[in-house]
């Protein structure tokens, strides 16, 4: 083992840090080939699926103690305010209230958002907390939430990005609305100017996506309990070991008196990446009080306080020659981040997508009256390629080129920042077998199906990271009956993590995976892995995995050196059994050899090592819309997407394909149903409810084609995965906006694209 730096490869908000991490000195051999494997690559359910189906796993959302209290939050029924006073006493008076907090009553926690407070007396979104009640039952804590009195000084507020970077725009920050770190930020390479000057053909468009909201099946909740000093919290979270850091320094107590717990979770798409409030002030209460504390958000909560994608308002420039070579690529963008710094860029697709010499990015997040941005599957992605891949269409049909074969025209061999070539790109070989299944040769001139349904055919490509990085550890245990365990500090936030940790332990050992045991997320009993974001989980682990399993398998294997007085090179592991090459009778099975060990359990702990150094790592696809537009009432149908990938492995097509179904649908609900609808006369959003805040349904999915064009990326692991969480719904928007496009031949440069959009459109037309 060696301490490297490494750099992160993970650029979720424009952000590269220096990594240091301890990772394997050697090279670990690389698995073989999917077709060699029996347990990897296959269709396995998740091992925890009985559990989940049968009611009997234990959510965060399950948890409950005896003894426990309930908290409910009171929150600023105002977009931007002051508290000038809040009178408590009839909440008190209420029967089984047990403790209210609020700004006057409880000494300044800091928060990790900057500067900011547990509780602040400036509010300054709809949803923003004020006070928290603590009582006997849920019901009693709403009830005494309803009876606290505050007087609010409402104040002038403003709820939309562009509007909100204007010089006379209510200050929601001392200091404005455009933070000085990371509120702007520009990228160029080339000359855009003079690539606008060469082309032969010049495009301009403004596009606008909505704000979309997270809405995970299983709501924002916690349940903390303190044994005298020790905090354990059960969190439905993508990262424990980030959550027990941040809630340690509000609360100021060392790490290693919190644990966090996340044993099943119900989704979390980004936005539960970063601790809660909620914790917090439950945390707090809960010590005062000596009885655990639970604290469930409901659905209105969910859309107004813990996260969004953020809008964007974009306009691009493109240029491109006549036989189709881009010639400039230029990119201005307002995105709100809500109330407190968030990331709201989208400009890494345009900027590495396609190749194009003359790229310039200026893109502003910005302060507004509303809930605060967080990360949601493929942050900046999803709307970034959305703009770009309609406008590029735009330009294809103007030069009067197939938009695929504009497509392969600009493709990029080489990261264009770094020069580096990619440890993989399959691109051409997904836009031809994708091609092939959407039927690609059936798309007309756009505009020209005939009859009030029309059909149309759209695509767009994709571009993520997703390659996983160290440090990622797994300890992988053997028992004297030859059971086994992996301990790994992830999170299995519903994608089937506890499967494909088995799934790797299983096929090294080469024992059946039930008798595989996993135990993760849990701070205290695993050893460190990093967060559930960015795509990183399966890319990030399963090399630790594999690592721990092959250390486990050459301690047996020189255990039965000594104890068969045979060197190693002569021995064979086949099934949990070692046995002599020339003597097969001569042999130990697994659980023989360990019960004559004095350790009694042999342990082993794997790391990730680093991917091989001098390329890029990156994650590519491309996705392909068919869709009907009927004219008459302006819906939408989408027939069917064809989802063509390079992904790396495949460790378990079946939850593979969970993940680009969860992606594809999601990413159609987000392109023609999803928008968070904010009031500009109160600032209110009017619609944080899952009735009139629309997420698609069965009934809106279509036939979803996943065809995955890769093998092993060896050069990014031993084990060679990549990520898909995110790759999964990035092309899915601009793939189905240009097919609408396609069939009605009329643009709609707005998400989400409602048959009131496409009717006005029509119209407009006539
Ligand atoms: Mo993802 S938005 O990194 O959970």
């Amino acid at each position: 083992m060696a301490q490297k730096i490494i750099r992160s490869q993970y650029h979720l908000y424009d952000e590269k840090i220096d990594t240091m991490a301890e990772v394997p000195d050697s090279e670990l051999k690389p698995l073989p080939k999917n077709k060699d494997l029996k347990v990897i690559g296959k269709s396995i359910p998740r091992i925890d699926g009985n559990e989940k189906v049968t009611g009997a796993a234990i959510y965060t959302f399950d948890k409950t103690f005896v003894n426990i209290a309930h908290g409910r939050t009171l929150r600023s029924p105002y977009p931007f305010a002051t508290i000038t006073k809040i009178d408590t006493s009839k909440a008190e008076k209420l029967k089984g209230v047990i403790k209210i907090i609020h700004t006057y009553n409880t000494n300044e926690i800091s928060w990790y958002w900057g500067n900011s407070k547990l509780f602040d007396k400036t509010t300054r979104y709809e949803g923003e907390e004020v006070a928290f009640v603590v009582a006997e039952t849920e019901a009693i804590a709403e009830k005494a939430v309803r009876l606290i009195k505050v007087e609010y000084k409402e104040l002038d507020f403003v709820i939309n990005p562009v509007d909100a970077a204007k010089e006379d725009a209510p200050k929601i920050h001392e200091g404005g609305n455009i933070p000085k770190r990371r509120g702007h930020s520009t990228y160029s390479r080339g000359d855009f100017e003079e690539g606008i000057k060469n082309a032969d053909v010049v495009v301009e468009e403004k596009y606008i996506t909505e704000v979309a909201v997270h809405n995970p099946t299983e709501p924002f909740c916690s349940v903390v309990k303190w044994d005298d000093e020790q905090l354990t919290i059960w969190d439905s979270t993508q990262g424990i070991f980030s959550v027990r850091d941040s809630i340690a320094s509000s609360l100021k107590i060392p790490q290693s008196k919190v644990r966090v717990i996340t044993e099943y979770m119900g989704g979390g798409f980004g936005a539960k990446l970063e601790a809660g409030k909620y914790s917090v002030m439950a945390a707090l209460v809960s010590k005062e009080i000596k009885r655990p504390v639970k604290v469930v958000l409901d659905r209105r909560e969910m859309n107004l306080a813990v996260g969004n994608r953020p809008n964007s308002y974009q306009t691009i420039k493109v240029g491109a020659k006549r036989d189709g070579t881009l010639m400039a690529l230029g990119l201005t963008n307002y995105g709100s981040m809500g109330a407190y710094p968030a990331g709201a860029g989208a400009h890494w697709p345009l900027r590495s997508l396609y190749k194009c010499e003359n790229v310039t990015t200026s893109e502003y997040s910005v302060f507004t009256n509303t809930g605060r941005a967080r990360a949601f599957r493929a942050p900046g992605h999803v709307q970034g390629t959305f703009a770009l891949e309609s406008i590029l269409d735009d330009v294809a049909e103007k030069l009067k080129i197939n938009p695929l074969d504009f497509r392969i025209k600009n493709f990029a061999p080489i990261d264009q920042d770094s020069e580096r070539p990619y440890t993989s790109k399959k691109l051409l070989e997904a836009y031809e077998v994708g091609a092939k299944a959407i039927g690609w040769e059936n798309r007309k001139t756009s505009g020209s199906d005939k009859g009030f349904i029309k059909r149309g055919f759209g695509l767009a490509s994709q571009i993520w990271w997703g390659g996983g990085y160290p440090p990622a550890y797994a300890t992988v245990k053997m028992n004297r009956d030859g059971s086994v365990q992996v301990l790994c500090g992830t999170q299995d936030l519903g994608t089937g993590t506890y499967t494909i940790i088995a799934q790797v332990a299983a096929e090294v050992l080469e024992i059946p995976i039930e008798k595989i045991d996993v135990l993760i997320g849990d701070t205290q009993a695993t050893p460190y892995a990093p967060s559930s974001g960015g795509s990183n989980t399966a890319p990030s682990i399963t090399p630790a995995v594999y690592d721990g399993a092959l250390q486990i398998k050459e301690k047996l294997m020189s255990g039965a050196s000594a104890l068969l007085e045979v060197s190693q090179e002569k021995l064979v592991y086949s099934k949990g059994e070692i046995f002599e090459s020339d003597n097969k009778s001569n042999s130990l099975k697994a659980s023989e050899i360990v019960r004559k060990m004095r350790e009694r359990v042999l342990v082993a702990t794997g790391s990730r090592n680093e991917s091989t150094s001098g390329y890029r790592v990156n994650t590519f696809g491309v996705q392909f819309a068919d869709v009907e537009v009927n004219t008459l009432t302006g819906k939408i149908k989408v027939n069917k997407i064809v989802a063509a990938h390079d992904i790396g492995r495949t460790l378990n097509r079946q939850t593979l394909e969970n993940q680009f179904h969860g992606g594809v649908i999601m990413g159609l609900s987000y392109a023609l149903h999803e928008e968070r609808v904010v009031d500009e006369f109160t600032g209110k959003v009017v619609n944080a409810n899952l009735l009139d805040y629309k997420i698609a349904t069965m009934l809106d999915t279509p036939e979803i084609d996943v065809i995955i064009v890769s093998e092993a990326d060896e050069l990014v692991s031993a084990v060679g995965a990549k990520g898909i969480g995110e790759p999964a719904i990035i092309p899915t928007p601009g793939a189905i906006a240009n097919a609408v496009y396609n069939a009605i031949g009329v643009r709609i440069n707005s998400l989400p694209i409602t048959p009131d959009k496409v009717l006005m459109a029509l119209n407009k037309e006539v």
